[in-house]
Parts: structure tokens; sequence; C-alpha cells
């Protein structure tokens, strides 16, 4: 069994679309083995998204991802990390295929509804990050 991360971002949550993710990741065989709800801090968001700090959209990033509550999703099924980003669709929700969860609970580039892990290594980051400090 492979383990990956789901996140319903801020705009998912406050639009109530969080039921509606969660059922469509049972449905497609992935296990919840943890979930919780809880806000970012500045400085946590940071190091979850570490990877896009030289990039121009970092602060608004940051800014969009602490403005609300979010829900982190620890996921496990096999081949999972490849087939989850497949559910996820595309980055920008304008370019993600019709039945994915960007493309219908997804406003724009920012506002895309959900993040998921895209390597082992991001996996295991994001979830101790998530589910491991306290
Ligand atoms: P996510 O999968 O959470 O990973 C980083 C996020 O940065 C991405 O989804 C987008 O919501 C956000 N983002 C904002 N602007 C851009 C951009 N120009 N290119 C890629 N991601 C962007």
């Amino acid at each position: 069994m492979e383990k990956t991360f789901l996140m319903i971002k801020p705009e998912a949550v406050q639009a109530g679309n969080q039921g509606l993710i969660i059922d469509l990741l049972l449905r497609n065989g992935f296990a919840i083995s943890a979930m919780k709800q809880f806000s970012f801090t500045g400085e946590r968001a940071g190091r979850f998204y570490a990877m896009h700090k030289d990039k121009p959209f970092f602060k608004d990033l940051i800014s969009y991802i602490t403005s609300g509550d979010v829900i982190g999703i620890a996921l496990e099924k096999e081949d999972g990390i490849r087939l989850l980003r497949v559910l996820v669709g595309a980055t920008n929700p304008a370019d993600a295929d019709p039945g994915t969860v960007r493309y219908m609970y997804g406003t724009d580039l920012q506002r895309n509804a959900v993040h998921a892990s895209d390597s082992p290594e991001s996996a295991e980051k994001e979830l101790a990050i998530v589910f491991g400090e306290d």
C-alpha cells in the first residue's frame, strides 16, 4: 500500500465541498488512515510549500493557504500517489479533465480545491508536517 496525502483547501472547505471530495476518494478505492481540519500558521505553511519558495506566487500562496481551515487527509492505495493525481486533475482547474476534483470543485489556479502529494518524498514530508507535529 502506498501512502499519499491530500489537502482540501480553504475555499473548498468554506463552500462545503469537503463531503463530496471525501466521498469521491472513498469511491475510488482510497483508504483514509488519518484526517484533520486545522489552520496553517505562516511558518508551517512555508515549510509545507518550501519547494515553491523562490516562485513569484509564493507569498500569495502562503497568504491564501493560511486564510481559513484546511482538511488534511492521509490516504493509502496501491499506486496511490499517481492515481490520486489523476483523480485530482491539472493544477489549473481550467485545464482539468471533466470528472476530476479540480474540474468539479476548483475555481482558479490558486483556489484549485485540493493539493495532492507529487512523489513519495513529498508525501512523507507533507504527512509529517500535518500529522507528526502535534
Ligand atoms: P498545489 O498543488 O497546492 O501546489 C502549489 C500551489 O501553488 C498550486 O497547487 C496552485 O494552487 C498554486 N499556484 C499559484 N500560482 C501558481 C502558478 N503560477 N503555477 C503553479 N501553481 C500555482
